[in-house]
């Protein structure tokens, strides 16, 4: 089997028809999915009593047709954008919030919350140590560094061991750089079959931002047994669709309400969130520490609960240097990337 390509599906379905009815199809209207596959579940907002047609238009029309969207909103977004008044806003935001348990909670709940955060190996021990086990599930881990220093193949590594773990893997791919035969590679050299591993790994092509977004959320809808969900990258079409300063503070709230669903969804599920970033290069750096800069500024900075930065160094020799996480020491490892994927550096 091959992995459901959900992008290039609906690219594929949309070239058949006229031109005008490409664009509609490929990018879809604010709030409105793509169609679904399986057994229809019950809308959220038909589940909340006092919402009728003309509230619900004004909410989906608004990119809030999802409990989840709902969840993370706040009273003004919601009244602002949609236009409802803001006591029916607090009434769906306390609905969505109850279903995903978003309130107060003593202490001792995160202490279970630990007991249950599980680690993806990286098939590189010493990676996994600077990590405290491997990539951590229930939050975002950003993978950031330049052009070929192997973000998308540390991803792909991922992906191997998350599906040989028993779990599916969704990939929205942004750059159109998944590929199946590096995936063959990597299960190859780990004994295991590339059919069956493809089959557990459902890839998004994502032609714009407004596309990865939707193909995020229908694909965490979809996919029923998510063990990792890779981002790659987060910023190449925000980047480029929101190029001027006029742009940049609508971009980064997209950014921020994009990167708090999957952060929610990664802890709902108990799933590892990679996302990854390209860096800037910081003139004034040049002789004063790193001149490489994740992009996508505070907003991003702020979400990712881990940020790894990789180096690459000669042949196949890579650095990854731990720069943020809420319980482990910064840090900086060697590592290298070849044919079998990411493994310990045993060069000199
Ligand atoms: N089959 C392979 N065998 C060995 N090394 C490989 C193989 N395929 C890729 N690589 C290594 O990975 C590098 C590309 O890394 P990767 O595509 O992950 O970079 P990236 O950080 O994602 O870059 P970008 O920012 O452009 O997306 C190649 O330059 C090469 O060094
Ligand atoms: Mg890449």
């Amino acid at each position: 089997m091959k992995p459901i390509i959900l992008g290039e599906k609906i690219m594929a379905k949309a070239e058949t028809k006229k031109e005008d009815a490409v664009v509609e199809d490929i990018i879809p209207e604010k709030g409105k999915k793509t169609k679904k596959k399986g057994k229809k579940e019950q809308n959220f907002l038909d589940t909340v009593s006092g919402i009728g047609p003309t509230t619900r238009k004004r909410l989906e029309e608004a990119g809030f047709g999802s409990k989840e969207a709902i969840a993370l909103a706040t009273r003004s977004q919601l009244s602002d954008i949609s236009g409802i008044a803001e006591k029916t806003a607090n009434v769906l935001i306390r609905e969505a919030r109850s279903q995903f348990d978003l309130g107060l909670k003593p202490g001792s709940h995160y202490a279970k919350l630990g007991e249950t955060r599980q680690y993806l190996t990286t098939s590189s021990q010493a990676f996994d140590e600077l990590l405290g086990g491997g990539f951590e599930t229930g939050s975002i881990t950003e993978i950031a560094g330049e052009n070929g220093c192997g973000k998308t193949q540390i991803s792909h590594q991922l992906a191997v061991n998350c599906v040989k773990n028993g779990k599916d893997v969704v990939w929205i791919d942004t750059e159109g750089t998944f590929r199946f035969t590096r995936i063959s590679q990597m299960a190859k050299a780990l004994n295991l079959d590339t059919d069956e591993i493809l089959s557990h790994i459902t890839v998004g092509r994502a032609f714009n931002s407004e596309h990865q977004m939707a193909l995020t959320e229908e694909a965490l809808t979809m996919v029923p047994n998510v063990g990792l969900i890779i981002v790659d990258s987060l910023m190449a079409h925000f980047r480029s669709e929101f190029a001027g300063r006029s742009t940049l503070a609508e971009r980064q709230q997209l950014i921020g309400k994009y990167l708090a669903f999957i952060s929610k969804q990664s802890e709902i599920m108990n799933c590892v969130a990679v996302v990854t970033n390209q860096v800037s290069a910081k003139p004034d750096a040049m002789f004063f520490g790193d001149p490489n800069k994740p992009i996508g500024g505070n907003v991003v900075g702020h979400t990712v609960t881990t940020r790894l930065m990789i180096r690459k160094g000669k042949d196949v020799k890579r650095t990854a240097t731990l720069t943020k996480n809420p319980e482990l020491p910064d840090g900086k490892i060697e590592f290298s990337i070849d044919t079998d994927g990411i493994r310990d550096y045993s060069g000199k």
